[in-house]
Protein backbone atom coordinates (compact mmCIF):
# COMPACT_ATOMS: atom_id res chain seq x y z
CA UNK A 1 0.00 0.00 0.00
CA UNK A 2 1.12 3.44 -0.65
CA UNK A 3 1.70 6.07 2.09
CA UNK A 4 -1.32 8.22 1.56
CA UNK A 5 0.18 11.86 2.95
CA UNK A 6 0.84 15.46 0.88
CA UNK A 7 4.77 15.12 1.63
CA UNK A 8 6.47 15.85 -1.65
CA UNK A 9 10.21 15.11 -0.39
CA UNK A 10 12.09 13.95 -3.02
CA UNK A 11 9.97 14.99 -5.80
CA UNK A 12 10.24 17.66 -8.39
CA UNK A 13 7.66 20.56 -9.13
CA UNK A 14 7.49 22.63 -11.70
CA UNK A 15 4.88 25.56 -11.67
CA UNK A 16 4.16 27.62 -14.54
CA UNK A 17 3.28 31.81 -13.28
CA UNK A 18 4.71 30.95 -9.97
CA UNK A 19 6.38 34.62 -9.88
CA UNK A 20 2.96 36.14 -8.37
CA UNK A 21 -0.51 35.20 -7.34
CA UNK A 22 -2.06 32.37 -6.71
CA UNK A 23 1.09 30.32 -8.78
CA UNK A 24 3.57 32.16 -6.18
CA UNK A 25 1.30 30.33 -3.49
CA UNK A 26 1.46 27.01 -4.68
CA UNK A 27 5.16 27.27 -5.12
CA UNK A 28 5.46 28.24 -1.15
CA UNK A 29 3.47 25.24 -0.06
CA UNK A 30 5.43 22.95 -1.98
CA UNK A 31 8.01 24.23 -1.14
CA UNK A 32 7.17 23.75 2.40
CA UNK A 33 5.90 20.65 1.93
CA UNK A 34 9.72 19.38 0.97
CA UNK A 35 9.55 19.68 -2.65
CA UNK A 36 12.44 20.84 -5.10
CA UNK A 37 9.42 23.85 -7.10
CA UNK A 38 11.00 25.08 -10.11
CA UNK A 39 8.77 28.20 -11.31
CA UNK A 40 8.36 28.80 -15.34
CA UNK A 41 7.19 32.52 -15.84
CA UNK A 42 8.17 34.71 -17.83
CA UNK A 43 8.86 37.38 -15.07
CA UNK A 44 11.00 36.98 -12.29
CA UNK A 45 9.95 39.65 -10.32
CA UNK A 46 6.91 39.34 -8.13
CA UNK A 47 4.30 42.32 -8.49
CA UNK A 48 3.00 41.35 -5.19
CA UNK A 49 6.32 40.56 -3.00
CA UNK A 50 9.59 41.61 -2.38
CA UNK A 51 11.45 38.70 -2.70
CA UNK A 52 11.28 36.03 -5.89
CA UNK A 53 9.65 32.84 -5.01
CA UNK A 54 12.44 30.63 -5.49
CA UNK A 55 14.81 32.83 -2.94
CA UNK A 56 11.76 32.99 -0.37
CA UNK A 57 11.80 29.02 -0.77
CA UNK A 58 15.73 28.71 -0.87
CA UNK A 59 15.93 30.96 2.69
CA UNK A 60 13.38 29.01 3.92
CA UNK A 61 15.66 25.63 3.31
CA UNK A 62 13.98 24.65 0.38
CA UNK A 63 15.32 24.07 -2.95
CA UNK A 64 14.31 26.16 -5.94
CA UNK A 65 14.61 27.52 -9.04
CA UNK A 66 13.14 30.39 -11.70
CA UNK A 67 12.99 28.90 -15.25
CA UNK A 68 12.43 31.94 -17.35
CA UNK A 69 9.31 30.76 -19.53
CA UNK A 70 7.15 32.31 -21.85
CA UNK A 71 4.31 29.34 -21.98
CA UNK A 72 2.63 30.54 -24.97
CA UNK A 73 5.60 29.12 -26.94
CA UNK A 74 5.72 25.23 -26.58
CA UNK A 75 9.40 25.37 -27.09
CA UNK A 76 9.85 27.62 -24.37
CA UNK A 77 7.91 24.78 -21.58
CA UNK A 78 9.94 21.84 -23.36
CA UNK A 79 12.94 23.95 -22.46
CA UNK A 80 11.68 24.26 -19.17
CA UNK A 81 11.08 20.42 -18.81
CA UNK A 82 14.90 20.01 -19.64
CA UNK A 83 16.21 22.28 -17.08
CA UNK A 84 13.43 19.78 -14.55
CA UNK A 85 16.03 16.57 -15.41
CA UNK A 86 18.89 18.60 -13.69
CA UNK A 87 16.36 18.86 -11.00
CA UNK A 88 15.90 15.35 -11.14
CA UNK A 89 12.75 15.73 -13.87
CA UNK A 90 9.34 16.53 -12.84
CA UNK A 91 7.07 14.31 -10.64
CA UNK A 92 4.22 17.10 -10.81
CA UNK A 93 3.71 19.81 -13.21
CA UNK A 94 1.18 22.50 -12.32
CA UNK A 95 0.14 25.21 -15.38
CA UNK A 96 -0.88 27.77 -13.43
CA UNK A 97 0.14 30.72 -15.87
CA UNK A 98 -3.04 32.75 -17.37
CA UNK A 99 -3.47 36.31 -17.89
CA UNK A 100 -6.82 38.21 -18.14
CA UNK A 101 -8.25 40.51 -20.80
CA UNK A 102 -11.65 41.82 -20.80
CA UNK A 103 -13.88 43.83 -22.88
CA UNK A 104 -17.26 43.98 -25.00
CA UNK A 105 -17.62 41.02 -27.43
CA UNK A 106 -17.78 42.72 -30.22
CA UNK A 107 -15.07 44.65 -29.87
CA UNK A 108 -12.33 41.54 -29.24
CA UNK A 109 -10.06 41.88 -31.89
CA UNK A 110 -7.95 38.96 -33.16
CA UNK A 111 -4.46 39.54 -31.52
CA UNK A 112 -6.07 39.58 -28.21
CA UNK A 113 -7.90 36.25 -29.25
CA UNK A 114 -4.21 35.33 -29.90
CA UNK A 115 -2.79 36.94 -27.01
CA UNK A 116 -4.93 34.97 -24.77
CA UNK A 117 -5.82 31.75 -25.96
CA UNK A 118 -1.20 31.84 -26.72
CA UNK A 119 -0.96 31.71 -22.33
CA UNK A 120 -4.36 30.14 -20.90
CA UNK A 121 -5.25 27.47 -23.62
CA UNK A 122 -2.18 26.63 -25.39
CA UNK A 123 0.07 26.85 -22.53
CA UNK A 124 -1.68 24.91 -20.79
CA UNK A 125 -2.41 21.99 -23.20
CA UNK A 126 0.93 22.11 -24.42
CA UNK A 127 2.53 22.12 -20.61
CA UNK A 128 0.50 18.98 -20.36
CA UNK A 129 2.07 17.54 -23.92
CA UNK A 130 5.15 18.18 -22.83
CA UNK A 131 4.94 17.29 -19.17
CA UNK A 132 3.25 13.88 -20.11
CA UNK A 133 5.98 13.18 -22.81
CA UNK A 134 8.93 13.67 -19.72
CA UNK A 135 6.90 11.35 -17.62
CA UNK A 136 6.17 8.79 -19.81
CA UNK A 137 10.01 8.68 -21.70
CA UNK A 138 11.67 8.18 -17.47
CA UNK A 139 8.58 6.03 -16.58
CA UNK A 140 6.97 8.31 -14.07
CA UNK A 141 3.71 7.84 -12.94
CA UNK A 142 3.14 11.41 -11.90
CA UNK A 143 0.04 13.98 -11.60
CA UNK A 144 -0.29 17.15 -13.44
CA UNK A 145 -2.87 19.90 -11.81
CA UNK A 146 -4.20 23.07 -14.08
CA UNK A 147 -5.59 26.08 -13.18
CA UNK A 148 -8.91 26.64 -14.94
CA UNK A 149 -12.07 28.78 -13.34
CA UNK A 150 -15.32 29.56 -12.30
CA UNK A 151 -15.55 30.99 -15.55
CA UNK A 152 -15.00 27.32 -16.90
CA UNK A 153 -18.12 27.17 -16.48
CA UNK A 154 -19.93 30.48 -15.98
CA UNK A 155 -20.45 33.26 -18.39
CA UNK A 156 -19.64 37.03 -17.52
CA UNK A 157 -20.15 40.46 -19.20
CA UNK A 158 -17.17 41.59 -20.87
CA UNK A 159 -14.57 38.36 -20.84
CA UNK A 160 -15.93 35.92 -23.77
CA UNK A 161 -12.81 35.54 -24.93
CA UNK A 162 -11.30 34.49 -21.36
CA UNK A 163 -14.19 32.41 -20.06
CA UNK A 164 -13.65 30.64 -23.55
CA UNK A 165 -10.19 29.85 -22.74
CA UNK A 166 -10.79 28.41 -19.22
CA UNK A 167 -13.49 26.63 -21.43
CA UNK A 168 -10.78 24.74 -22.88
CA UNK A 169 -8.59 24.25 -19.76
CA UNK A 170 -11.64 22.05 -18.41
CA UNK A 171 -11.60 19.90 -21.41
CA UNK A 172 -7.96 19.43 -22.35
CA UNK A 173 -7.59 18.42 -18.27
CA UNK A 174 -10.49 16.24 -19.24
CA UNK A 175 -8.97 14.96 -22.43
CA UNK A 176 -5.70 14.48 -21.02
CA UNK A 177 -6.41 12.34 -17.97
CA UNK A 178 -8.51 10.35 -20.26
CA UNK A 179 -5.28 9.63 -22.57
CA UNK A 180 -2.48 9.23 -20.00
CA UNK A 181 -4.59 7.55 -17.57
CA UNK A 182 -3.03 4.01 -19.72
CA UNK A 183 0.34 5.33 -17.98
CA UNK A 184 -0.12 6.17 -14.51
CA UNK A 185 -0.55 9.89 -14.93
CA UNK A 186 -3.45 11.73 -13.26
CA UNK A 187 -4.70 14.88 -14.59
CA UNK A 188 -7.14 17.45 -12.46
CA UNK A 189 -7.55 20.95 -11.81
CA UNK A 190 -8.49 23.75 -9.49
CA UNK A 191 -11.63 25.77 -10.46
CA UNK A 192 -10.80 29.52 -8.20
CA UNK A 193 -14.28 32.20 -7.83
CA UNK A 194 -12.85 35.25 -6.71
CA UNK A 195 -9.25 35.39 -5.32
CA UNK A 196 -7.55 38.57 -3.77
CA UNK A 197 -4.52 38.86 -6.14
CA UNK A 198 -3.48 41.24 -8.64
CA UNK A 199 -5.04 39.89 -10.96
CA UNK A 200 -8.32 41.39 -10.06
CA UNK A 201 -7.10 44.44 -9.79
CA UNK A 202 -6.13 44.09 -13.64
CA UNK A 203 -9.51 43.24 -14.39
CA UNK A 204 -11.33 46.22 -13.30
CA UNK A 205 -8.45 49.33 -12.17
CA UNK A 206 -10.62 51.91 -12.89
CA UNK A 207 -13.49 51.28 -10.68
CA UNK A 208 -13.23 52.30 -6.91
CA UNK A 209 -12.34 49.47 -4.38
CA UNK A 210 -15.61 49.58 -2.06
CA UNK A 211 -17.68 49.39 -5.65
CA UNK A 212 -15.14 46.57 -6.73
CA UNK A 213 -15.51 44.69 -3.20
CA UNK A 214 -19.05 44.89 -3.45
CA UNK A 215 -19.37 43.68 -7.34
CA UNK A 216 -16.68 40.88 -6.55
CA UNK A 217 -18.16 39.61 -3.66
CA UNK A 218 -21.82 40.09 -3.83
CA UNK A 219 -22.64 36.14 -5.23
CA UNK A 220 -19.76 34.06 -3.25
CA UNK A 221 -22.29 32.43 -0.03
CA UNK A 222 -18.82 32.67 2.09
CA UNK A 223 -19.16 36.28 1.59
CA UNK A 224 -15.38 36.68 1.33
CA UNK A 225 -12.76 36.92 -1.33
CA UNK A 226 -10.55 34.13 -1.51
CA UNK A 227 -6.99 33.64 -1.08
CA UNK A 228 -4.33 32.03 -2.95
CA UNK A 229 -3.50 29.37 -0.35
CA UNK A 230 -7.05 28.75 -0.74
CA UNK A 231 -6.30 27.48 -4.25
CA UNK A 232 -3.26 26.16 -2.97
CA UNK A 233 -4.81 23.52 -0.68
CA UNK A 234 -6.74 21.98 -3.66
CA UNK A 235 -3.34 21.96 -5.54
CA UNK A 236 -1.19 19.82 -2.96
CA UNK A 237 -3.77 17.55 -2.30
CA UNK A 238 -4.83 16.99 -5.92
CA UNK A 239 -1.18 16.57 -6.87
CA UNK A 240 -0.61 13.78 -3.45
CA UNK A 241 -1.36 10.63 -2.93
CA UNK A 242 -4.13 11.06 -1.17
CA UNK A 243 -5.83 12.17 -4.59
CA UNK A 244 -4.63 8.38 -6.03
CA UNK A 245 -7.91 7.46 -7.56
CA UNK A 246 -9.16 10.73 -8.96
CA UNK A 247 -8.22 12.00 -12.59
CA UNK A 248 -10.33 14.36 -14.63
CA UNK A 249 -11.66 16.14 -12.02
CA UNK A 250 -11.50 20.14 -11.09
CA UNK A 251 -12.02 21.15 -7.68
CA UNK A 252 -13.99 24.75 -7.34
CA UNK A 253 -12.25 26.73 -5.30
CA UNK A 254 -14.87 29.39 -4.48
CA UNK A 255 -16.53 29.88 -1.51
CA UNK A 256 -19.93 28.35 -2.80
CA UNK A 257 -20.59 30.40 -5.80
CA UNK A 258 -21.19 28.21 -7.98
CA UNK A 259 -24.42 26.96 -5.22
CA UNK A 260 -26.41 29.99 -6.53
N1 LIG B 1 -7.41 35.73 -9.24
C1 LIG B 1 -8.57 35.19 -9.55
O1 LIG B 1 -9.64 35.61 -9.08
C2 LIG B 1 -8.64 34.01 -10.48
C3 LIG B 1 -9.87 33.38 -10.66
C4 LIG B 1 -9.97 32.26 -11.50
C5 LIG B 1 -8.84 31.79 -12.13
N2 LIG B 1 -7.65 32.41 -11.95
C6 LIG B 1 -6.49 31.84 -12.65
O2 LIG B 1 -5.44 31.62 -11.75
C7 LIG B 1 -4.18 31.69 -12.43
C8 LIG B 1 -3.27 32.62 -11.68
O3 LIG B 1 -3.89 33.88 -11.60
P1 LIG B 1 -3.46 34.97 -10.51
O4 LIG B 1 -4.70 35.56 -9.98
O5 LIG B 1 -2.45 34.40 -9.58
O6 LIG B 1 -2.79 36.04 -11.50
P2 LIG B 1 -1.43 36.88 -11.37
O7 LIG B 1 -1.49 37.87 -12.48
O8 LIG B 1 -1.24 37.35 -9.97
O9 LIG B 1 -0.31 35.78 -11.67
C9 LIG B 1 -0.17 35.21 -12.96
C10 LIG B 1 1.25 34.71 -13.13
O10 LIG B 1 1.37 34.19 -14.47
C11 LIG B 1 2.54 34.73 -15.06
N3 LIG B 1 2.42 34.78 -16.53
C12 LIG B 1 1.63 35.57 -17.27
N4 LIG B 1 1.84 35.35 -18.59
C13 LIG B 1 2.77 34.36 -18.67
C14 LIG B 1 3.40 33.68 -19.74
N5 LIG B 1 3.15 33.99 -21.01
N6 LIG B 1 4.29 32.70 -19.45
C15 LIG B 1 4.59 32.40 -18.17
N7 LIG B 1 4.05 33.01 -17.11
C16 LIG B 1 3.14 33.98 -17.36
C17 LIG B 1 2.67 36.12 -14.45
O11 LIG B 1 3.98 36.66 -14.59
C18 LIG B 1 2.28 35.85 -13.01
O12 LIG B 1 3.37 35.40 -12.22
C19 LIG B 1 -4.52 32.15 -13.85
O13 LIG B 1 -4.56 31.01 -14.71
C20 LIG B 1 -5.91 32.75 -13.72
O14 LIG B 1 -6.64 32.68 -14.91
C21 LIG B 1 -7.52 33.51 -11.15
Amino acid sequence: MPDYTQDFDGETVLITGATSGIGREIALRFGAAGATVLNADIEREPKDADVPTHERIRGEGGEAAYVETDVSNPEEIEDALVTAREYGGVDVMVNNAGLFIGGDFLDITPAEFDSIFGVNAKGVFFGCQAAAADMIDRGVEGSIVNTASISSWMAQHDQVQYDATKGAVKMVTRGAALELAEHGIRVNGVGPGQIATEFIEDWSEDAPQAAKEEEFLKPVPLGRAGYPRDVAGAVLFLASEDAAYISGEIIMVDGGWQII
